[in-house]
């Protein structure tokens, strides 16, 4: 706003448009059941969880833009009207576009719940023997990525359509069959397998030739653009690759009937992506997140150290050998009984399939058992079960009052709550556990005691060390994770990726805070 007080059109009008595209938007509407009974359905939006959704959001909500996705909810007839309301007034609280694209039953059964969370994401994370290829999946993953074209296409021009992650790989070549030759660039935010078990896809090579229909393509780590590469020798020779740096390019493969324009490349780079960092920074400096850390901690004796496991409830994630880890630990040192409090948050995850289904009976077994075997009446509960979605203040607030994170997934992403868990300590006294087979190893085993993903022993000594840790070891790891958490925060991952994309960054989307009121901490506050 200027001094007046008016919203500067001609700036607005100027800006660069930035279109998101990703399976989910930053909202899931769910059904909540009306008090009094009146209307048969009422929809609640709440924030979207997952790593896409922090990375992105903090973006939109500061430079404006469209984002095209799904808002978790099948839509039977006769709710649309509903679900446009709901996103409508999601769109007004956020200050960016939420385009809504409705999903009907038996597509969530079989290109959401089907190719893409029982055939690409069990494969890519290396758990073949998870995945179920039903040709019908893929049947309907092209389907409603045809889907997405089409409503890409109604949103009109855009200066980059940036795509996002495996549910949505076909988008780009269904778009190129439809005659786009706009920019379009994909980043992939799981891992890539290595060509061994990529193979075991009976859809290999349509998934690769999707991806080089883009202008860039993007990864987390070098190992994942490595695998893709070697897939791409192996599967597709005559593809040319050119160049060994930053970016490596390829011949563009556009589908159908449409040919790439002569010479049209799809460019290959990785971009680690992280947080927003010094957004994470203020608000857990603020008093809402400080009294909120306050009163949580209040609920525990002042000696007590607590161990935060946050996740979502996935069985990439390693979350059973958590509880078990925190159960040895008890057991080999008693002298810790009263001392220690795991914390462990779970996030409902796909709960409709029926592996997500069964990792939860176990979690809540395992949880059981523990707290059954040590809780004595009106004493110590070992461990501190939350089974839902946390609002983003009540997270940061646990991250504030944790002096210890337990994250060990199987195989991961990045794992943004390894970075979050870092930004939040201000005063640079919590320790890090991390698996070596999170992403964000690569970037932070400077800093975090560094554990074997399968070994609930390595685990146990891990918490050992880091309950026992002196201070000033913990101030001069968490120094260390600090700095590197902030020398590449989300503005920097996206920068790389307009650059490598559009030869442009953020400073050509200027910020929208000038016309959306926000808050100290760059929050939106209407
Ligand atoms: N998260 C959240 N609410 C919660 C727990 C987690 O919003 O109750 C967010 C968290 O802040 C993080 C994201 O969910 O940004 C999880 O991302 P991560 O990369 O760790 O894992 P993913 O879920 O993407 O596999
Ligand atoms: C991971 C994936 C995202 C996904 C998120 C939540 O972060 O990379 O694409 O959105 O998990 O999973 P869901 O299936 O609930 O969208």
């Amino acid at each position: 706003m200027d001094a007046a007080g008016a919203i500067d059109v001609a700036a607005i009008r100027s800006r660069q448009v930035l279109l998101v595209v990703s399976n989910r938007l930053p909202i899931v509407l769910e059904t909540a059941p009306e008090p009094r009974g009146e209307r048969k359905h009422a929809l609640v939006a709440r924030p979207g969880s997952g790593g896409l959704v922090s990375a992105l959001l903090p973006v939109l909500r500061h430079r404006g833009g469209t984002w095209v996705g799904w808002a978790g909810l099948p839509t039977e007839d006769g709710q649309e009207r509903e679900v446009a309301q709901a996103q409508e007034q999601a769109s007004g609280e956020f200050g960016f576009a939420l385009q809504g694209l409705p999903l009907s039953g038996a597509e969530v059964r079989d290109y959401y719940e089907g190719f893409s969370n029982r055939v690409l994401w069990p494969l890519f994370h290396d758990l073949p023997e998870r995945c179920c290829f039903d040709p019908a999946y893929f049947e309907a993953y092209v389907g409603v990525n045809e889907r997405f074209a089409e409503a890409i296409l109604a949103c009109g021009s855009a200066d980059l359509t940036w795509i996002h992650d495996y549910q949505l790989i076909g988008v780009a070549a269904a778009l190129r069959a439809r005659g786009v030759l706009s920019r379009l660039g994909f980043f992939l935010h799981i891992p890539f397998p290595p060509p061994d078990l990529y193979l075991r896809l009976p859809w290999r090579f349509q998934i690769l030739r999707m991806l080089l229909a883009h202008d860039l393509v993007g990864f987390r780590t070098l190992p994942d653009r490595s695998n893709f590469i070697a897939c791409v020798r192996r599967l597709l020779p005559e593809v040319k690759l050119l160049g060994r740096g930053h970016l490596v390019a390829a011949d563009r493969i556009d589908s159908g009937s449409a040919s790439a324009p002569p010479g049209a490349q799809a460019r290959i780079g990785v971009f680690p992506i992280s947080i927003d960092d010094a957004g994470y920074v203020k608000r857990a400096q603020t008093a809402v997140v400080r009294d909120l850390a306050q009163r949580l901690r209040g609920n525990f004796p002042p000696d007590r150290q607590l161990i935060l496991d946050v996740d979502r409830l996935d069985y990439t994630k390693g979350i059973p050998e958590r509880p078990r880890a925190f159960d040895l630990l008890l057991s080999q040192h008693p002298a810790l009984i009263r001392r220690v409090t795991l914390i462990q948050v779970m996030v409902p995850s796909r709960e409709d399939i029926a592996e997500y289904a069964s990792l939860k009976a176990e979690v809540d077994r395992l949880v059981s058992q523990i707290n059954g075997r040590y809780t004595a009446p009106g004493d110590w509960v070992p461990v501190q079960y939350v089974y839902r979605a946390l609002a983003h203040d009540e997270l940061i607030a646990w991250y504030r009052c944790c002096q210890i994170a337990l994250i060990t997934p199987l195989k991961d992403g990045m794992n943004l709550v390894a970075k979050e868990f870092c930004a939040r300590s201000v005063d640079e006294d919590a320790v890090l556990i991390l698996s070596e087979f999170a992403g964000a190893e690569t970037q932070l085993h400077g800093g975090a005691l560094i554990v074997n993903r399968h070994g609930i022993g390595s685990v146990a000594a891990a918490l050992y060390r880091a309950v026992r840790m002196p201070l000033d070891e913990r101030r001069s790891r968490m120094r260390r994770l600090r700095r590197q958490v902030a020398s590449g925060d989300v503005s920097w991952w996206v920068n790389a990726f307009l650059r490598a994309a559009i030869a442009k960054d953020l400073s050509d989307f200027p910020r929208t805070d000038d016309y959306v009121p926000t808050d100290a901490a760059g929050y939106s506050t209407v």
